[in-house]
């Protein structure tokens, strides 16, 4: 038997609900842990104050909140960026990445409380529950893991219904159909109207874009340097990632940039129709991986580009502890060595486009690409390098091709 549990708590309807149902039908002692990871942008101490409350008004033991951001921007959305992370081409990940932060800190807790299980309030469902779980393999396979939100079947209805009961202060309401779950990297939305595929979102579920008709009219411009693929810095001014996010999602989200809508493909098998709306996170993938563009050789760029669809694959997939991610951030890190310069990122209504980059130890030589007077490239390599380089299609065209009718002009 589960003599006590630290549940990762959010302050939301589900989770508050499960401080008191774990203690009612499991019988535990309950810790809430609330983990910042930037879901709250204007969040200051009384907004954290009042969620430890409602958690003790649930009927937890302790409520501690621990300030994740920074460690968040610098070990996990640090590598995300520098791998150019985009799950099936569109999305960045958000909270893919935040699992396995709030992990860490849900096992630290554990210790620092003497608990034997940790809990979580995702459903049975969705990715969150395979991040949270596989991560608590990895990190400590000694704890207990508890779902109450999988067994309990309770419709949004009842939970509501049970917080009344029990007296829990909660701010859901039936009326606000959807789940939404966010960071430093982004918003994402499931549920309510947007379950079915053909309808098009309705704009009050966004938050951190601007509707594209209600951008500023005139355009602007940001620049965006970056050390050893990094972000560091944000129009002049050194600024760490879990800064310079909220405040690229306030310039770049403005200008209506930023929203994703797709049907992903779930780990557990389900099709599922996300919205996200990601502007920082999307402009800072979009500058990264512009300055690869001109810092990195041909071929490692080219295999770079295949392992990241396989980092976005396997962070989306719940393996961010594993060592297939560990290498593949090896790999990255060996890669980024020169991605030190700067991108110029224009803003206007709906869009967000690089339109100049530079580096210090670039590989855009001037002399070789030039038209003009400068042009250093040897002209005279290039007749004997073509003739070579299509000798053996030539061979096999001479020997082998099979004439097609050929159009008589
Ligand atoms: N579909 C996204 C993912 O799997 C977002 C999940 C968001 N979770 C939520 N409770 N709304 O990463």
């Amino acid at each position: 038997m589960t003599k006590r549990v630290v549940l990762a708590y959010s302050g939301g309807l589900d989770t508050s609900v499960a401080v008191k149902w774990i203690q009612e039908e499991w019988g535990s002692e309950v810790v809430a842990l609330a983990v910042d990871v930037g879901q709250e942008p204007n969040a200051n101490a009384e907004y954290w104050e009042a969620i430890r409350e409602r958690a003790f008004a649930a009927g937890a033991i302790e409520a501690k909140v621990v300030d994740a951001r920074e460690e968040y921007g610098s070990r996990f959305v640090a590598n995300a960026i520098k791998a150019n992370a985009l799950y099936e081409g569109k999305y960045p990940l958000v909270s893919s990445l935040s699992r396995p932060v709030i992990t860490r800190h849900l096992v630290a807790a554990a210790r620092e409380f003497n608990a034997d299980a940790v809990a979580h309030g995702c459903t049975g469902k969705g990715n969150d529950q395979v991040r949270f779980e596989v991560s608590l393999r990895t990190l400590a396979p000694d704890l207990e893991v508890l779902a109450p939100v999988r067994v309990w079947g309770f419709t949004r209805a009842d939970s509501i219904a049970y917080a009344e009961r029990f007296g829990i202060p909660i701010t859901a309401s039936l009326d606000k159909p959807y789940s939404v779950d966010e960071n430093i990297m982004g918003r994402a939305i499931e549920c309510g109207a947007i379950e079915d595929p053909w309808n098009a979102p309705p704009e009050h579920i966004y938050e951190r874009t601007r509707a594209v008709a209600d951008a500023p009219a005139d355009s602007v411009e940001c620049v965006v340097a970056f050390e050893r693929g990094i972000p560091v810095s944000l129009d002049g001014v050194p600024t760490p990632l879990h800064q310079m996010l909220p405040e690229l999602d306030a310039m770049v989200g403005a200008y209506g940039f930023g929203r994703v809508d797709m049907v992903e493909n779930r780990r557990v098998g389900i099709k599922s129709r996300e919205i996200y709306e990601c502007p920082g996170a999307l402009a800072l993938i979009l500058a990264h991986a512009d300055l690869e563009s001109i810092t990195l050789e041909r071929d490692v760029m080219r295999e770079k580009s295949r392992l990241e669809t396989r980092y976005a694959e396997t962070v989306y997939d719940g393996l961010w502890y594993s060592p297939l991610r560990e290498a593949f951030d090896a790999f990255i890190d060996s890669t980024q060595k020169h991605v030190t310069g700067e991108v110029r990122l224009h803003l206007q209504p709906g869009q967000c486009t690089v339109v100049g980059r530079r580096a210090e130890r670039g590989l855009y030589d001037f002399a070789l690409a030039t038209y003009e007077a400068d042009d250093a490239f040897r002209h005279e390599d290039a007749a004997g390098f073509v003739r070579l380089w299509g000798l053996s299609v030539e061979t096999w065209a001479k020997r082998q091709r099979i004439e097609e009718p050929t159009v008589r002009p």
